[in-house]
């Protein structure tokens, strides 16, 4: 019997996550379908209980249903509770649904065993304080970081991040007090969705020799990794990695099956050079 899965978002269309799971499908034979779900703003549980209704066995959460899927669900993983949002819908054998997020785990798993970048005792800062951020600290924090500074345009963003983190790692820093270098740079900030011509305004000073840089944002050239690869010194990526990790952790949730990513991100590199 094949296994109905989907994405729910608004809007859907750009979402790779189709792709991706057909690929750890295949790899894993498993039969699966998994649709991209266009819901609209107002209409997030109606959608939710149609599908499961109509035998649907999981869904991934994306923008901006993130925090409606945390309040639709009646249990949750401990990151998901932390992290206010869920990205994943598991349901449980007694029926009941169970929230979880796998965006933190996606980005820690990108960073550490594919980009090969350390972070325990490591100096990270953030570029951005929205759900994106919340989503990712409690997996970061799990990597044993010396320290997260959070900077963002509404500096009181950050610090209410900062205090509802609770954490002393994690500090609030006004985006024109801040300090280099760091050894990681995490760009979380949406500004980059409107693509490369956004003014970008960091001083040079935030990078040192072996600073690794990396934007959450994938298949756009962001202002913010044009910066840094202008600077001879640091590494860079796009957050392709971390999709398919968090994808690859949700999977893994539904299935039990832990899938290879390296060829699927490969994969979805050379689709895009082909785009
Ligand atoms: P997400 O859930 O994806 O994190 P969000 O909650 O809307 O989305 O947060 C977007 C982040 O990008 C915020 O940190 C936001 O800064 P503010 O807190 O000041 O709103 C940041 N951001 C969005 N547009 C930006 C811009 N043009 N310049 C700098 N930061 C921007």
């Amino acid at each position: 019997m094949t296994v109905k899965l989907a994405v729910f978002g608004n809007p859907i269309e750009h979402s790779l996550s189709p792709q991706i799971h057909r690929l750890f499908g295949e790899s894993a034979g498993i039969d699966l379908s998994y649709e991209k779900q266009l819901v609209p703003l107002d209409g997030f549980a109606d959608a939710v209980q149609a599908f499961f209704a109509g035998g649907g066995t999981g869904i991934n959460i994306t923008v901006p249903f993130k925090k409606d899927a945390f309040e639709f669900v009646s249990r949750w993983s401990e990151v998901a509770r932390l992290a206010g949002a869920v990205n994943t819908i598991v349901k449980d054998t007694d029926g009941k649904l169970r929230g979880e997020n796998t965006d933190g785990s996606g980005l820690v798993s990108d960073l550490q065993n594919n980009l090969g970048w350390q972070l325990k005792g490591k100096s990270i800062l953030i570029l951005g304080a929205g759900g994106a951020v919340q989503g990712v600290l409690p997996n970061l924090l799990d990597a044993e970081p010396q320290q997260i500074v959070i900077a963002n345009r509404t500096h009181a963003n950050a610090l209410k991040l900062s205090d509802a983190t609770a954490d002393e790692r994690v500090i609030a820093c006004p985006l024109d007090d801040l300090s280099g270098p760091f050894d990681v740079i995490i760009s979380a900030s949406s500004a980059g969705l409107g693509g490369a011509s956004t003014k970008l305004d960091l001083p040079v000073s935030l990078l040192g020799p072996n600073t690794c840089v990396y934007d959450m944002i994938y298949g756009k050239e962001t202002p913010f990794l044009r910066w840094s690869e202008s600077l001879p010194s640091s590494q860079c990526s796009d957050g392709l990695g971390m999709l398919v990790e968090q994808a690859a952790c949700a999977f893994n949730l539904w299935f039990g099956v832990k899938v290879e990513t390296r060829s699927v991100l490969d994969q979805l590199r050379t689709d895009k050079q082909k785009v």
